[in-house]
C-alpha cells in the first residue's frame, strides 16, 4: 500500500481534503478531536462518507436525508440493498422525523437505554429514503455512547446511518486500523478514536410487533432489557443469503457473516470434552499441514502454551472476550490462520451476543462435543 499520500494528506488538512478529491479517492485517517470532527462534519453535509466510532463498532455514516449519499454506503461496503441500515441520531427531538410513530414503551426504553447500544425498529416516516431501510416500513434507530459520534452527529446536525464500517461478510471493525484495511480508498474519512469498548453491535429491538422481539442479540443483554420488559422475546432469524435488489419482508441475519478468510469451527459443551477435542482436530489439522490457529478465553489458552499453534487470547471476562472477538479473527487471518478452533461461552449476559457472532462467523455450524460417558451403567 502506498503510504505517502495519506501522511500527504494527513499533515496537510485541510489542504489534504482538497487533495482527497482529485483521482482515486484518497481516505484521511484523522484523530478524532472538535476540528477534524467538524471537517467529517462537512463531508457529511456534502454527500460523503465518514467512518467514525460508537461504543460498540465503527460505523461507516451518510446523511440519511440524501439518497444519493446513502447508496454510497452500500457501494463502499459491497452491501446488498436488500440489507437495511441502522439511523444514529444525538437528540430524542430528532425521533420524530425519522419514527412515524413513537409507543410510550419506546420513550421508556430510550430513557433507559439511550445513548447506548440497544437499536429500535420502529414505523419509519417518509423524510427516510426507502432505500435506508430496504423498502421495509420500519426503520432502525439508535443513540450511540460514544462522545465523538455524538459529537459529529451534533455537528453535522442531520441523522447519519451508519452500518458496520466493513467490507460486507467481514468481521465488524473495532479500531480504525480495521476500518482502513476493508476500506481504504472507498470512503472519504476516517475519524480514529481508539479502539471501540463493547465491541460486538447493537441489540436489535422490533417494537412494531404486538411483543417486543430482539432481533439481534448485541451490547445490552436480554436480562438487561427484561428488568425493563419482562415479555420481550427473541427472534433471531438466520437466513442463508440474500440478493441484491430483493425485498424482504423481515430481514434476518446473514449466516455467512463476521467472515474471516479462514475456516471457523466452534466447537460447544461441558469444558473438558471440548478442550480435549480441540486438541484433537488441531493435531490432526497440523498433520495434514493446514495453519490452525487458537481463539479461546485465557483460562483455555493455559493448555496449549506449548504447542505450535497460531494463539488468539480471548481475554477473562465476556467483556474482554466480546471487546477482543472481532479483533482476534482479523488477526488469525492476517498470520495465516487457515482453520480456527474456538469454542462458545454461556448464554447469558453478553455471552448470548458472542454466541450469535461465533455462529455467523462459523457460517451456521456449531460442532457439539458429547460429555464423556458416565462411568456407571444401571
Ligand atoms: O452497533 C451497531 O448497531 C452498529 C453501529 C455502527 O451503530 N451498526 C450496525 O449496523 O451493526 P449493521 O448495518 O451492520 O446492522 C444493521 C442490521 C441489519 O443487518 C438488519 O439486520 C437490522 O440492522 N435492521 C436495520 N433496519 C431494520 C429494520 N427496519 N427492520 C429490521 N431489522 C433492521
Ligand atoms: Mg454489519
Amino acid at each position: 500500500m502506498d503510504r505517502w499520500p495519506l501522511c500527504l494528506a494527513y499533515s496537510c488538512w485541510p489542504f489534504g481534503a482538497l487533495f482527497a478529491k482529485v483521482g482515486a479517492m484518497q481516505t484521511q485517517h484523522l484523530s478524532a478531536n472538535s476540528d477534524t470532527i467538524q471537517h467529517a462534519a462537512q463531508i457529511i453535509q456534502a454527500g460523503g462518507l465518514v467512518a467514525f466510532p460508537t461504543e460498540t463498532v465503527y460505523g461507516l455514516g451518510a446523511n440519511a436525508y440524501n439518497p444519493e449519499a446513502v447508496a454510497k454506503i452500500f457501494t463502499a461496503k459491497g452491501r446488498p440493498a436488500s440489507d437495511p441500515l441502522i439511523v444514529h441520531i444525538h437528540h430524542l427531538d430528532q425521533l420524530p422525523d425519522i419514527a412515524a410513530t413513537i409507543s410510550a414503551l419506546a420513550y421508556t426504553l430510550a430513557e433507559h437505554f439511550w445513548p447506548g447500544p440497544l437499536t429500535l425498529v420502529l414505523p419509519k416516516t417518509a423524510r427516510i429514503p426507502a432505500s435506508v431501510s430496504a423498502n421495509l416500513a420500519t426503520v432502525a434507530v439508535r443513540m450511540p455512547a460514544h462522545p465523538v459520534a455524538l459529537a459529529l452527529l451534533q455537528a453535522a446536525n442531520l441523522p447519519i446511518c451508519a452500518p458496520s464500517a466493513n467490507l460486507f461478510t467481514r468481521p465488524s471493525p473495532t479500531t480504525a486500523a480495521h476500518v482502513l484495511e476493508d476500506l481504504e480508498g472507498r470512503i472519504d474519512c476516517v475519524l480514529d478514536g481508539g479502539p471501540t469498548s463493547i465491541g460486538l453491535e447493537s441489540t436489535i429491538l422490533d417494537l412494531t410487533s404486538p411483543t417486543p422481539l430482539i432481533l439481534r442479540p448485541g451490547g445490552l443483554s436480554v436480562e438487561q432489557l427484561q428488568a425493563v420488559i419482562p415479555e420481550v422475546q427473541l427472534n433471531l432469524r438466520y437466513v442463508d443469503h440474500k440478493q441484491e435488489g430483493e425485498v424482504v419482508q423481515a430481514p434476518g441475519m446473514l449466516l455467512k457473516h463476521y467472515s474471516p478468510r479462514a475456516r471457523v469451527e466452534v466447537l460447544a459443551g461441558p469444558t473438558e470434552a471440548v478442550q480435549a477435542e480441540i486438541q484433537r482436530r488441531a493435531d490432526l489439522y497440523h498433520q495434514e499441514g493446514q495453519r490452525v490457529g487458537l481463539m479461546l478465553p485465557h483460562q483455555d489458552l493455559q493448555r496449549f502454551a506449548e504447542s505450535p499453534y497460531l494463539q488468539a487470547d480471548l481475554g477473562q471476562t465476556e467483556q474482554e472476550v466480546a471487546a477482543r472477538l472481532f479483533d482476534a479473527l482479523r488477526q488469525l487471518d492476517q498470520q495465516g490462520a487457515e482453520v480456527i478452533l474456538t469454542t462458545t461461552l454461556p448464554q447469558e449476559g453478553l455471552g448470548m451476543a458472542i454466541g450469535d457472532r461465533l455462529l455467523r462467523a462459523a457460517e451456521g455450524k456449531i460442532i457439539h462435543v458429547a460429555s464423556p460417558l458416565p462411568l456407571f451403567i444401571q
